[in-house]
């Protein structure tokens, strides 16, 4: 009933007890997981376990906040992505969160990184995933720049305040809330999880990290995007069963993979 847009089982902690992971999902009814790139040097590991399990799918992309990772070109973005199971392209985005004695001027090679995915994304069709954190003005300006609009995506892990989301819906973008949205200080966030139109909105875990309450501080994983799911659904008066569906159905139209039967 739930799928689990955004989750990281390739890294340590989850790939080494997979086959838990992946029964974790099975008993609370989390259907699918996208298991999510965040450079080249890893990808590997993500495309071996989409390429064992049909309902795991992939993307291709380096991360905004690896820097020491080899620079992909729109070309090697295209070339990887014509896996079967490759469904996006991203991680991809803006993070100027840790400077670091630097300035926002100094950071163009993470604007240039991002150009790069968003042209690869109009090539192939395949649709963003965009992380954004403390950049939300110089990422809406690139995505419109560089028509990301065109192939589309989502805002993964969104973490902004309703103004920065209803710029990107502006851009035809999805928004993905992790659980980040059931923690007590999340105002903002909540805010934005009863106002996203309710066919533009997607759930995630973002695991290993940021798992939801009541598992909050504790290892994550895509079995827990259930509590996400419901906790979105009580911030909007919606049964468990119709948000699951409703974001589902999200999924599988933005990342074009055959809706499943539903028995
Ligand atoms: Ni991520």
């Amino acid at each position: 009933m739930f799928v689990d847009s955004h989750c990281h089982i390739n890294f340590e902690g989850l790939a080494d007890r997979l086959p838990q992971v992946l029964e974790n999902m099975r008993a609370n009814q989390v259907t699918h997981a996208l298991c999510v790139s965040v450079d080249l040097e890893t990808l590997p590991s993500v495309l071996a376990i989409a390429a064992a399990h049909d309902n795991v799918y992939a993307s291709v992309g380096v991360h905004p906040d690896h820097e020491d990772a080899a620079e992909p070109s729109v070309e090697q973005l295209v070339e990887l992505a014509s896996h079967p199971k490759v469904v996006a392209i991203g991680e991809t985005g803006l993070d100027y969160y840790r400077l670091e004695g630097r300035t926002i001027a100094d950071m163009e090679w993470q604007r240039e990184r991002f150009r790069t995915h968003i042209r690869a994304a109009r090539i192939t069709g395949k649709p963003l995933i965009i992380h954004t954190r403390s950049s939300a003005d110089d990422t809406l300006r690139i995505m419109a720049e560089e028509r990301a609009d065109e192939p589309g995506g989502v805002m993964h892990c969104f973490t902004e305040a309703w103004p920065v989301a209803e710029r990107a819906l502006e851009q035809d973008f999805h928004i993905s809330l992790s659980g980040i949205v059931t923690f007590k200080n999340a105002t903002d966030v909540q805010e934005v999880a009863r106002r996203v139109p309710i066919d533009k909105l997607l759930i995630e875990t973002d695991s290993p990290y940021l798992a939801p309450v009541p598992y909050r501080g504790k290892p994550n994983e895509p079995a827990y995007v259930s509590h996400v799911g419901r906790f979105i659904a009580q911030q909007r008066g919606l049964s468990d069963d119709e948000l699951g569906v409703a974001t589902s159905r999200n999924f599988f139209r933005l990342f074009q993979i055959p809706e499943p039967q539903v028995a």
